[in-house]
């Protein structure tokens, strides 16, 4: 027996030691201040938690006794009154102004854990922040036996850069279920994000429930399904089922709203108008300006924009409401009036992104309008629908809230730009005093493509881990006190399900939640991706999908002088080897390794590459026809 203690004892001096020779610590987004030190906390199998007993920290303990119990297996329990609690969770009330209402100061010793925080959101993300603390195996949904659940001894101070830290979900493209929202919202505040922008309507769909307006969700939010490339579909015969898509009603958005809010996040609600509203013109065609909108369709991914000359684009349906014809303005109303109560949160978000102008040219009640508005351009038709738009909001006590088109042809007087193409907009409006919230597609497009078009579901545009990482939500020369925050987009066009919308939110979103949380000079793309691998390991034991796009190599395909093809393979991350075939096999790790541009046999048909990490395959197996990079270098 005495020897099996001694054992036993050599063993645990063993984990010790194993246990201090972790690898750096792994928090994303990477915190304001961190002081490590030696030894380590270890989990014991009964947890007193010592929190104060506030509604609004029943999320907080809630992490606790739910994502730390289930894995640990651990007994969690509160008491105000235990000597030694465990973990301890104290309120400053507002005492600390270094960490202001988000912030934490978190300490690990080998005894116990503290969370100070000055309001419970800042307890909220030191929780957060303490899981990530915890071997990988605490995000398992399941119980895992046989783990010392340890914690490195460790000192935090942490507080966001930004108060505005988002992530869009477009829920009309493709309907997702409040289950799966909630989902959504799961994930995202385990990387501290506090907005839901949720885009309510477009082309595809109405799915927000507007008393007295039934027709918008009767109609309106619902299509027919189809798969392939979105925007090049047949479009639905009268024979085909429009059964596809859903809405939420007033309790589905209350439940939302509360779920949210639970989890300190705010929902934005986006009507997307005048624009991308053919899903409101079908159901209420006296909404357009054209004749014959009745016998317009919710769009099912049928082309209905020719961008063939740019933005704005030719419209071949017309899916915007009439700027010229006061039964919108009632409609809005009456939607802006609910929505207002409906969400709580300060903004309303109005779209007015890419509005054709192509059917209000030909359109006699839009001529009509600018004679006696003195209107000299489209734009300024669009400006004047938005400024009446502007006045409505504001009339619900909201804050008016744009894609940046809003600022061509004049900007509303109070309105805030939420900048897409490129942060150009956001210069402009800031530089006029306006607030703005930056989510460029160059670093913020979640939608775009990870990796090579060959293998990933195809979209407009490619956007690469790395690319992501380089967001800088205050361009230089702008005053940082109008840029709100930032955040990242997820269009649903090509995204037909929950395990899809994970797979192109993560990782792009833990280089975004570093961009809008992390102070600047902290960010280190080498050490992000360090911990973004150790964060694979999490998402895996949490069972959230994610893409591994980041190890796939580039391929760029140039001509030799000569006139032969020539292939260059890049790497996205260092320490990646890439192993290749021309002859379709399957290559691992014993065939040609890449080590500089390749000409490929005369008759090869294929080329297959894999990225390897040491002996284990990391990245996918992928399929370069010979025929598709010839094109590419055609193109060059
Ligand atoms: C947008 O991506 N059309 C705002």
């Amino acid at each position: 027996m005495k020897k099996l203690l001694a054992f036993i004892g050599i063993l645990s001096c063993l984990t010790v030691i194993a246990q201090t020779a972790r690898p750096t610590l792994a928090i994303i987004p990477e915190p304001v201040a961190i002081t490590t030190g030696s030894g380590t906390f270890l989990l014991p199998s009964n947890v007193v938690v010592n929190a104060p007993m506030h509604t609004a920290m029943k999320e907080v303990i809630g992490i606790l006794q739910q994502r730390l119990a289930r894995s640990t297996g651990s007994h969690i329990s509160l008491s105000n009154t235990a000597a030694n609690p465990t973990i301890r969770l104290v309120l400053n009330n507002n005492a600390d102004k270094q960490i202001g209402d988000e912030g934490y100061k978190l300490s690990v010793t080998t005894k116990d854990i503290t969370i100070r925080a000055n309001q419970p959101a800042g307890l909220y993300y030191g929780v957060q922040t303490l899981m990530q603390l915890f071997p990988k195996e605490v995000e398992s949904t399941t119980l895992v036996s046989n783990m010392q659940w340890t914690a490195p001894v460790v000192e935090i101070t942490d507080y966001p850069r930004f108060g505005w830290r988002g992530l869009m979900f477009d829920v009309s493209r493709h309907f997702f279920t409040k289950q799966q929202v909630k989902q959504y919202i799961d994930d995202m505040v385990r990387y501290k994000y506090n907005l839901l922008h949720l885009h309510l309507t477009d082309d595809e769909g109405w799915r927000l429930e507007i008393k007295g307006l039934p027709r918008l969700t009767e109609v309106g939010a619902w299509n027919v399904k189809k798969v392939g490339y979105f925007g090049t579909f047949t479009p639905p015969t009268p024979d085909e089922p429009k059964d596809f898509g859903g809405f939420y009603t007033h309790d589905d958005i209350r439940e939302l709203v509360q779920y949210a809010k639970e989890r300190f996040v705010n929902i934005l609600p986006e009507i997307d108008v005048p624009g991308h509203s053919l899903a409101a013109v079908v159901s209420y065609p006296e909404l357009s300006c054209t004749p014959g909108a009745d016998q317009y369709r919710v769009r099912s991914g049928e082309e209905i924009m020719d961008w063939s000359h740019g933005a704005p684009p030719i419209a071949l349906v017309d899916n915007t409401l009439c700027p010229a014809n006061e039964k919108v303005y009632d409609f809005l109303d009456k939607v802006m009036t609910q929505v207002a109560e409906l969400f709580p949160f300060e903004y309303i978000h109005v779209g007015g992104d890419e509005c054709p102008k192509n059917y209000w040219e030909k359109s006699d009640a839009i001529k009509a309008l600018m004679q006696k508005e003195g209107l000299k351009s489209m734009e300024e038709v669009q400006s004047y629908f938005e400024k009446r738009l502007e006045k409505i909001v504001e009339s619900k006590g909201k804050k008016f809230l744009g894609w940046d088109e809003i600022l061509e042809g004049g900007l509303a007087p109070s309105a805030a730009v939420m900048s897409w193409r490129g942060v150009k907009g956001g210069i402009e409006a800031a530089k006029m005093k306006h607030e703005v919230v930056m989510s460029p597609t160059t670093y913020a497009y979640i939608d775009y493509m990870q990796a090579d078009p060959i293998i990933e579901p195809r979209i407009y545009s490619s956007l690469r881990l790395n690319k992501s990482y380089e967001f800088e939500p205050v361009p230089d020369g702008v005053d940082p006190k109008y840029i709100k925050g930032g955040q990242a987009n997820l269009w649903t066009e090509q995204v037909y399900n929950m395990r899809h919308a994970e797979y192109m939110t993560w990782p792009r979103g833990l280089a975004i939640a570093e961009s809008v949380w992390s102070p600047k000079a902290k960010k280190n793309w080498d050490h992000f991706f360090g911990k973004v691998e150790s964060h694979f390991g999490r998402l895996d034991m949490a069972e959230i999908k994610y893409a591994r796009a980041v190890y796939d190599p580039i391929f760029t395909a140039t001509k030799t002088a000569d006139g032969q093809l020539q292939i260059t393979l890049d790497k996205e991350v260092n320490g990646l080897d890439l192993y290749y075939s021309f002859d379709n096999s399957f290559p691992d790790n014993y065939y040609p390794k890449y080590t500089g541009p390749l000409v490929p046999p005369k008759d090869a048909v294929m080329l297959k590459v894999i990225s390897y990490k040491g002996k284990q395959p990391v990245g996918r197996m992928i399929a370069m026809p010979i025929a598709e990079l010839k094109t590419r270098a055609a193109k060059k």
